[in-house]
């Protein structure tokens, strides 16, 4: 896994289209998931991840299948989505090495640092992120912030840890809340801990990660993205930490 430099910031920006300033944010996300494709090698397997952009991603990707060999999912909701399309899936445990890994995100910063979790599937898209040798965020504009917290940060706990972890988290400053009725993929649940103001990232990532009962949080700072694409009006911007 790669770590963050701490003083690394985001670099090349540019306009790749133009785009109409009328554009609606599923519009928004479609232009950013087909601007991914390009970062997809082909005869490869690609990591997918989750969430409404991502299933932009997926549908695209399925207009290039006979190009490459498969795709590592990081939720059953992806899974199923690129099995509809016929894309062949495989286990992330065959693998030595994935070369990209596509996802969408909650927030991120101009260090490429994110807050994910919306969709619930924040730990097996860490996992996934952790082997990819490149990980691609495709955003609208509405994700980019100067600094994460704003986005309350959802945090995987074991069900029977979620009282204490909800104190802890609470004592940290955070404000717990429960995700009602949401069971992960991994049988766990979610805690959304909002009213924080999380400015060392990849310190509070690990901080949190020390509790004991938590599985994962949605911190993406210790491993961020390589390239955010970023949906604007007036087109896709990439920034890059490569
Ligand atoms: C799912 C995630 C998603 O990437 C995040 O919630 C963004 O979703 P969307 O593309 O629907 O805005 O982390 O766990």
């Amino acid at each position: 896994m790669r770590a963050a430099s701490s003083t690394m910031s985001a670099c090349h920006k540019r306009n790749e289209s133009t785009m109409n300033a009328a554009m609606t944010q599923d519009e928004l996300k479609k232009s950013v998931a087909n601007a991914a494709l390009a970062y997809v090698p082909e005869g490869q397997v690609i990591g997918v991840g989750t969430g409404s952009t991502a299933n932009f991603f997926i549908d695209g990707l399925a207009q290039m299948r006979d190009r490459i060999r498969g795709a590592v999912a990081s939720s059953e909701a992806s899974a199923a989505r690129l099995r509809t399309h016929g894309i062949p899936l495989f286990d992330l445990n065959e693998l030595t090495e994935l070369s990209v890994y596509v996802d969408g995100a909650d927030e991120i910063d101009r260090r490429l640092c994110m807050i994910k979790g919306g969709g619930a599937a924040l730990t097996r898209e860490k996992i996934v992120a952790a082997v990819a040798q490149r990980f691609v965020c495709i955003c609208d504009q509405s994700k980019l912030v100067e600094t994460l917290g704003r986005f309350p940060l959802p945090v995987e706990v074991i069900p029977m840890a979620s009282a204490q972890v909800m104190r802890a988290l609470s004592a940290l400053g955070g404000i717990p809340k429960l995700r009602e009725g949401v069971v992960t993929d991994n049988g766990n649940c979610i805690i959304d801990v909002s009213g924080l103001q999380i400015s060392r990232p990849e310190e509070f990532e690990a901080q949190l990660n020390a509790i004991v009962g938590v599985v994962t949080n949605g911190i993406f700072a210790q491993r961020p993205a390589d390239v955010l694409l970023l949906a604007t009006p007036q087109g896709v911007q990439t920034l890059s930490r490569d």
